[in-house]
């Protein structure tokens, strides 16, 4: 939650500092919660767990299930720590042992949900993980967003003698639906939906009737319809392997969700609405290890093919593939401004370096964190490109709402297929990466880099060039492949650089977003301190860090100047006594200045445009490698998650 976002009103702001002050909650700043709900005639409980595993890759602090038993009566199970019992040391709490004996499911249910939650009203605990019933035991919610106006609405429901049992925003849910239930269900979901305020999806299920309700504003909420069951998810992860056929809701649109694969959806008025159902854009292949020990490692392996997947249909169709994918791109086009949050932000900045030097278009990537708070000032021929990975970022998608408000060009640069940003900017292009899992964006980056130079062809009206870029781009996943080629060089030195305190990571020009990204790598998921700074900058500050535990990581290719002048800088950190690790395509040459105990790792020669492609591979297997080494959770670190739905 962002500080200037609740500051709107005294109410807000009063919630914020309560938020803050209650016994030590934890107020954080994410909240990517996961909720599925299944109605259908297998036992819900497994589909639900298998789901909830899932959606782990969002990240989460505890979690839990809700169900009609065998008498119709509302069941809650929940748990801190993790699904899986296989996922914790013994001892520790997890889902699993509380729902399993001996191997076997204890519960069976047709009608259930569950929730994976990250903390943001209240710490993670076992009674405020999700559901969370109404005091009447009829109702149970499962909860994704934040209702802004809760503390308003609790107490108001508390003047009414409702009992709260948790500290989140979402248990207010539960006693709305409660206290407007007078004999329908729905119609009770729906007075609840008007005194809501903020971004949210949730489901609902209730011992009176048998079926499930969704509701979504703000947050995703997909559907997916199977012949004889129904499950309702975040994504359609839970649900690729038992049906293809989905539905995306809309916000202000919510299901209700019967047996035997019926559903209706409505608007939030009460008014019927007709859903195109969607094919599942992937296998469950896609989302499963493959035999590799971390997603992380198998993603990072997959680039020389999710990088060849971004271009391969569309180079050859430059002028009506990838044109029609931004229609009516404005003729003199005023700034192309990127958009994004983390590695997708870096993404950008590579970006801005090709748009400025070779489509000679003044060109800005922008933290849409900042930018939403800035009142930025925008043109009619501003083109904004927001980048998103999930597409679901709350900061991007706030970004871009903004630009297309002011009258900008906009368009998305995502890979999640239907997602919400992709259908806010309405054109185009998908990376078709394929389910990025491992928390920490690696295929997404390298196929956005592929993405941005695509759409900067269309600005440069020079065959030459085009063809120039396509003729490395067909030559790029065997390039990558040699990438591979260092890997085991990069594991055998990782328990070396994992002794180091600091990392610097260093590279000029187009390799400066490179440093960014490597050394965000470094920080999310080995949870070493590692920054990113322009080489040039290097001698104006960070040079005093240089000492044993500092490990300078240069990358240096590109043109003879940069090169040079990058060298220059390494050469500064050399002459104290600085230890180095140099990603370059000049090994040769780059010996010469090294001592025995630096480290240098060889990368293909490419050109600029899609040198940084080539040299975060080796960064990011570094850091696989060090968070590995120390024993980290690779695929889920600490206090991360991956999609960040809310400011
Ligand atoms: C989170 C993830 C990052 C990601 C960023 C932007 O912070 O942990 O890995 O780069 O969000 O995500 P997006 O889905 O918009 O690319």
């Amino acid at each position: 939650m962002d500080g200037a976002r609740v500051y709107k009103n005294k109410n807000a702001l009063f919630i914020y500092i309560r938020c803050c002050l209650d016994a030590c909650l934890i107020c954080l700043v994410v909240n990517m919660c996961g909720i599925i709900g299944y109605i259908g005639n297998d036992n819900g409980i497994e589909v639900v767990f298998n789901g909830l595993i899932r959606l782990e890759y969002r990240g989460y602090d505890s979690v839990g299930i809700g169900f009609k038993d065998k008498k119709g009566k509302i069941k809650a199970v929940k748990s801190v720590g993790r699904i899986q019992r296989s996922d914790v040391a013994p001892g520790m709490p997890n889902l699993e042992e509380k729902i399993k004996e001996n191997g076997r499911f204890k519960f069976d249910s047709q009608i259930v949900i569950g929730h994976t939650r990250w903390a943001t009203h209240g710490a993670p605990s076992e009674r405020n993980a999700h559901p969370h019933v109404s005091m009447s035991g009829r109702f149970a919610i499962v909860h994704n967003g934040i209702i802004e106006n809760y503390y308003t609405l609790k107490k108001e429901l508390v003047d009414k003698g409702y009992k709260f049992s948790s500290e989140t925003d979402s248990e207010v849910i539960a006693h709305l639906i409660d206290y407007f239930y007078n004999g329908d269900f729905v119609e009770a979901v729906r007075k609840t939906l008007t005194k809501l305020d903020g971004a949210y999806s949730f489901l609902v299920i209730s011992e009176v009737d048998d079926f499930i309700i969704g509701a979504k504003k703000g947050s995703p909420l997909c559907v997916g319809i199977g012949n004889d069951e129904i499950i309702i998810s975040s994504d359609e992860m839970p649900f690729v392997d038992r049906t293809k056929k989905v539905i995306y809701l809309n916000d202000n649109e919510l299901i209700i969700a019967y047996f035997n694969g019926n559903y209706d959806v409505k608007s939030f008025e009460g008014i019927d609405i007709e859903k195109e159902i969607k094919g599942v854009p992937y296998d469950i292949e896609a989302i499963t290890k493959a035999g590799y020990k971390h997603f992380m490692l198998k993603e990072i392996h997959e680039q020389p093919t999710t990088v060849k997947n971004a271009f391969i249909s569309r180079v050859d169709h430059l002028d009506t593939m990838v044109r029609d994918n931004f229609p009516n791109l404005p003729r003199n086009i005023n700034r192309v401004i990127y958009l994004g949050c983390g590695t997708s932000l870096y993404a950008g900045m590579v970006g801005m370096y090709i748009t400025e030097r070779y489509a000679h278009v003044p060109s800005r990537s922008e933290y849409a964190s900042e930018f939403i708070y800035r009142d930025p000032v925008i043109f009619r021929n501003d083109v904004c490109i927001a980048l998103s990975q999930s597409g679901e970022t709350a900061d991007t998608k706030e970004a871009l709402k903004i630009v297309k408000d002011k009258g900008a060009y906009v368009a998305g640069i995502v890979n999640t297929v239907g997602s919400q940003i992709a259908r806010l900017a309405g054109k185009g292009m998908y990376l078709h990466a394929g389910p990025e899992i491992g928390v920490a964006s690696t295929k997404a980056f390298t196929s956005q880099i592929i993405a941005i130079n695509l759409f900067n062809m269309l600005l440069i009206d020079d065959d030459d060039y085009r063809q120039s870029i396509i003729n490395e781009m067909k030559r790029l996943p065997n390039k990558i492949k040699d990438v591979f080629n260092n890997e085991d060089y990069i594991r055998d030195i990782a328990p070396m650089i994992a002794r180091y305190k600091n990392f610097l990571y260093l590279g000029r020009d187009i390799n400066y977003p490179v440093a960014l990204e490597g050394a965000l790598k470094m920080k999310e998921i080995a949870y070493i301190h590692a920054e990113g700074y322009s080489s040039g900058e290097m001698k104006h500050g960070p040079i005093a860090l240089v000492d044993d535990n500092l490990l300078s990581v240069f990358i240096i290719t590109g043109g003879r100047d940069i090169y040079q002048k990058t060298l220059n800088n390494l050469l500064e950190i050399k002459s104290r006594n600085g230890k180095v690790l140099v990603i370059t395509d000049n090994v040769d040459e780059m010996r010469k200045y090294l001592g025995n105990d630096d480290y240098i790792i060889k990368v293909p020669n490419t050109i600029p445009q899609l040198t940084p492609i080539i040299n975060i591979i080796p960064l990011q297997l570094l850091s696989y490698y060090v968070a590995d080494h120390l024993g980290r959770e690779i695929d889920k670190p600490r206090n991360l998650a991956k999609s960040v739905t809310v400011e």
